[in-house]
């Protein structure tokens, strides 16, 4: 720092002691007076005192120090800077405590040569130092920097005040310009002591530029900390007011926030989850408890641990292990349906000696209404468990089964999880119905997902995707229904035990309306036997001409709609009339016969055979026809068929061509005519090769115009050779057959060992015909004898395979 040196342009004067002025000395402390600077303060301590009278005494001039040590009250000369400021005292005023008030105006600088004590004061000998500057580039460039920076200072600085602070600045001469700059920095005074001791205008100039800059930065950080730490503390405040707010609100309504989450607390606690789950459930219920009340993700969390908590974890129903009771209850929900019952006996005793028994999943499969469902019903009453039951037919979604992750907005466990919670326990009978029904697309597989539940092996530790923690299904019986087994993935069906419900005849049927469908048509309908009853040749006449299916369900809507007429009736005309229904009335209730065709009635016709089908609403009666027309051996077949049976339509031409001669037929018949081959009622879809021999029949018939008899029904598979295989669903079949009143049905010969599981009702009404051969076939189904064959010749046959090898391209369908 630049003080009194040799370079010191006013050095000179220190050797003239003429120059010398010899002023009053007052110290004083915390503040630095500059020249041209007006400044009031108090003055208390007795020499300032003295100083001051001799001052005001005199040509009221007084020279001002800073002291080093502000604390000290009465500081010898040497703990008093040596530069100062020689000022005129302005005002003087006498204060009430003997304290007086001045006013003083900064004169120049003054630097102490040497100091005197006298009467009670300090008197200075000082060396006057000028203020001036030349002006010069330098110096108004500085001048325009501390200007500027000045004001950016006051605009920062909260503590001065704008206005007056510029104006005070103002001046057009720079050596005065920092000095007024200085006495208004709000800096250290060992700073601006420096400041002043600073002789030189330009150096000061830049000094305080330097130091404004400095502050300025300061400021502005200072600045930029407060509003961030303003704001915070405005948001805070603000939630803190809300929650606060809103707490008195519960308080008010009377459910205070902290009791729900402790009696939440509680019930995760006393809910029996596993170890993890538990884990998991605290863990959420903390991130609830952090959480803001009403905001949406305390709600998606909070929904979370309601279903956490809704679904069982170890509440069970007592299970009834007796299996005379079980057998009990089964004989009083159903008629018949004998091997079925055993069936499901055997499979209750087996659950009881083992724990998972493999391939334990019992699946019905069967026709619509043959009591699938209800059967289901019956093994959880004789078992003591919760029944539920969802519906797979349709779903194509794995999250279906499975639920959706719970980042999507309105997730949901899947159907298990979902009816778990319905169930209330973990061993319920859970019946999946029609799991034949369920589809595959982009969305995942839902059989892939229905393994887990079903496989005894995986579903101890399910998941949903929802629910996202291991939920043991293994204590739940599922059982499963379905009409058809092969659409069912061949996984699936490997776990599962598979019962056939294939229908029942129309005694059975009758049977069954008599003990169960009536009485539970009755009561749910207000009515008793006193006001109505049904006879058994009542029953048979609605199973006959108002239905036409496998199982009972059309039966028992045909009785439900008898018995509202009569409720009706009852309630209209009061109680004591008795009305028997019998086939005479039926029509009354349920109007125009619906079914009146009996097969067997109709005439015997050229190219027209009962066929005997196998789908999913049981077996079928189909007619088959074919026509010829003038052509060039085209082979059209219409009807919604399938590509096997397309196939086995060619097997069955192929067939009839080898043995053209044997008919009669010119052997090149087929290049002049067309058949055609129709299976009507097109809106059923048909496949499978059992209609071969049907097929086949008709275009004989056709060809050689020798009616089918049509009391005969059929069903085989042909070979090119005219070989009858063996077909699925018999049963079913000769249930149809015996429906609709047929006399003969024609069979494979290799289906005979089937024959212990057809009714004997059945056995006794139809004639069965197990063939072997196509030329059987015609012998039993057509009017006239067919003559059959002695044994094709060798190279006819041969000549045969070449022109149908030809012919190929010309059968189109
Ligand atoms: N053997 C039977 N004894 C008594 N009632 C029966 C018998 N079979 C069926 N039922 C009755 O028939 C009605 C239809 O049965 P259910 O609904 O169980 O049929 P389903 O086989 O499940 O049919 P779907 O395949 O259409 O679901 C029920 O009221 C049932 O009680
Ligand atoms: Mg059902």
């Amino acid at each position: 720092m630049k003080r009194e040196g040799d370079s010191d342009p006013y050095a000179m004067f220190s050797r003239e002691k003429s120059d010398l002025k010899r002023v009053p000395m007052m110290p004083v402390r915390d503040m630095v007076i500059f020249p041209q600077m007006m400044s009031p303060f108090i003055v208390g301590r007795e020499s300032s005192v003295r100083a001051l009278e001799e001052a005001l005494a005199g040509d009221k001039k007084i020279f001002l120090a800073t002291q080093h040590d502000a604390s000290l009250d009465d500081p010898k000369p040497e703990e008093i800077y040596s530069v100062g400021t020689i000022a005129n005292i302005v005002q003087s005023v006498k204060l009430a405590d003997g304290n007086i008030k001045v006013l003083v105006e900064g004169v120049e600088r003054g630097k102490v040569v040497s100091v005197t004590a006298e009467e009670g004061f300090f008197r200075a000998s000082l060396r006057a130092i000028p203020n001036r500057a030349e002006p010069s580039p330098q110096m108004t460039d500085a001048s325009t920097r501390v200007t500027g920076l000045f004001e950016q200072y006051v605009k920062l600085s909260q503590n001065l005040n704008y206005d007056s602070m510029i104006a005070a600045v103002r001046s057009d001469d720079a050596a005065k310009l920092s000095d007024s700059v200085a006495s208004n920095l709000q800096i250290p005074v060992e700073e601006k002591q420096e400041l002043l001791e600073c002789f030189d205008p330009l150096e000061r100039l830049n000094r305080v530029a330097d130091i404004l800059e400095g502050e300025i930065e300061k400021l502005n950080v200072e600045r930029n900390i407060n509003t961030r730490v303003k704001r915070q503390m405005e948001r805070a405040q603000k939630e803190y007011y809300l929650n606060e707010k809103l707490k008195a609100i519960h308080k008010e309504l009377g459910r205070g926030e902290k009791n729900e989450l402790e009696e939440l607390k509680k019930k995760i606690d006393t809910a029996g989850m596993p170890k993890d789950t538990h884990e998991k459930a605290i863990q959420e219920l903390k991130r609830l408890e952090m959480m803001p009340p009403m905001s949406a993700e305390s709600t998606v969390s909070r929904n979370y641990l309601d279903w956490l908590l809704a679904v069982p974890w170890k509440k069970k129903s007592k299970e009834i292990r007796d299996i005379a009771v079980a057998e009990r209850i089964l004989e009083e929900d159903h008629y018949g349906l004998e091997k079925v019952k055993e069936r499901i006996l055997e499979y209750l005793a087996v659950r009881q000696l083992v724990k998972n028994p493999r391939g334990s999943i019992l699946c019905f499969v069967g026709p619509p209404g043959v009591g699938k469902t209800s059967l289901a019903m019956s093994i959880g009453r004789a078992t003591g468990r919760k029944f539920v039951r969802v519906s797979l037919g349709g779903v194509r979604d794995e999250a279906e089964i499975r639920g959706h992750r719970r980042t999507y907005i309105g997730a949901l466990p899947g159907q298990i999880i979902q009816m778990m919670k319905k169930a209330g326990t973990v061993n319920p009978i859970f019946v999946l119905d029609e799991v034949d029904k369920m589809s595959t697309d982009f969305r995942g597989d839902p059989s892939a997902a229905l393994m887990e539940v079903l496989d005894p092996e995986l579903n101890h530790g399910f998941t949903d995707h929802y629910l996202d923690v291991e939920y043991d299904l293994s204590k739940v019986m599922f059982v499963c229904t379905a009409n058809v087994l092969h659409t069912i993935p061949q996984p699936l069906q490997d776990r599962m035990e598979v019962l056939r419900i294939p229908g029942y005849t129309e005694t059975e049927k009758v049977q069954i309306a008599k003990r169960f469908l009536v009485k539970k048509q009755l009561e749910q309908t207000g009515l008793t036997g006193d006001d109505i009853a049904f006879s058994d040749e009542a029953l048979t006449h609605i199973i006959r001409h108002y239905t036409h299916e496998a199982g009972v369900r059309n039966l028992e809507r045909e009785i439900a709609n008898i018995c509202r007429k009569n409720s009706r009736r009852v309630v209209k005309e009061g109680r004591g009339i008795h009305v028997d229904v019998a086939p005479t009335n039926v029509n009354d209730f349920l109007g125009v016969i619906k079914y009146r065709e009996i097969w067997a009635e109709k005439k015997n016709e050229i190219g027209l055979a009962t066929g005997l089908a196998w789908t999913e609403v049981g077996g079928q009666v189909l007619s088959t026809e074919s026509t010829l027309m003038e052509g060039k051996g085209r082979l059209t077949l219409t009807g919604k068929l399938g590509d096997v049976m397309q196939e086995s339509a060619q097997a069955a031409m192929s067939y009839v061509r080898s043995r053209s001669a044997l008919f009669g037929l010119p052997r090149d018949f087929y290049r002049h005519v067309d058949i055609h081959v129709h299976v009507p009622e097109g809106a059923i879809p048909k496949d499978g090769p059992s209609a071969g021999i049907t097929i086949g029949t008709t275009i004989v018939s056709a060809l050689t115009r020798n009616p089918v008899r049509c009391d005969v029904a059929m069903t085989g598979e042909i070979t090119l050779r005219g070989k009858v295989l063996p077909i699925g669903g018999m049963k079913e079949k000769l249930l149809a057959a015996h429906r609709v009143g047929m006399r003969t049905v024609i069979l494979p010969k290799d289906n005979e060992k089937d024959l212990a599981d057809i009714p004997a009702e059945v056995q006794a009404n139809l004639t069965l015909r197990f063939v072997e051969t196509m030329d059987e076939v015609l012998q039993i189904a057509l009017e006239r004898p067919v003559q059959t064959a002695a044994p094709v010749p060798a190279p006819e046959v041969a000549a045969d395979f070449h022109a149908e090898a030809e012919s190929d391209q010309e059968l189109t369908n």
